[in-house]
């Protein structure tokens, strides 16, 4: 599938903006295009108490459900200089969920599949 990296650190880098992030004082944001062809995005929320932080990532995950569900095809994420940024492990796992193995990460080295990012996986397919 060709998919428009460009477009989607620009939306990576638009939801970045939208990160309220005044203990780490580190912006991110995330974007993500769907089987269905339309983009979900999120930014970190932070919070007080500091363990209860929600990664860019949840918030694209609580996007692409509100707006509809389906299937995660490419996802990029950003840090405040719009650079690319790895997906901590955590939310390698959320985004494994709504997007499975063939799901494409932008890295510095190019789109790699979560089958790379996320080796030997738990997953939906282990409870069945
Ligand atoms: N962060 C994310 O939003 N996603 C990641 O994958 C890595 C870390 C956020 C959490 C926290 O608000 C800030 O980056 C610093 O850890």
């Amino acid at each position: 599938m060709n998919i428009d990296w460009e477009a989607l650190k620009l939306k990576a880098t638009q939801a970045m903006k939208q990160s309220y992030s005044p203990y780490s004082k580190f912006p991110v944001g995330v974007a993500a295009l769907v089987s269905d062809g339309r983009f979900v995005s999120g930014c970190n929320v932070e919070n007080a108490s500091y363990g209860l932080t929600l990664c860019a990532e949840c918030s694209l995950i609580s996007d692409l459900i509100m707006s509809g569900g389906g299937r995660l095809l490419a996802v990029v994420c950003v840090d405040k200089e719009g650079s690319l940024l790895s997906p901590c492990g955590r939310c390698r796992q959320l985004l494994y969920e709504h997007g499975g193995d063939s799901l494409e990460v932008l890295t510095p080295e190019g789109p790699k599949n979560m089958e790379f990012i996320l080796p030997w996986s738990f997953g939906p397919k282990d409870l069945s």
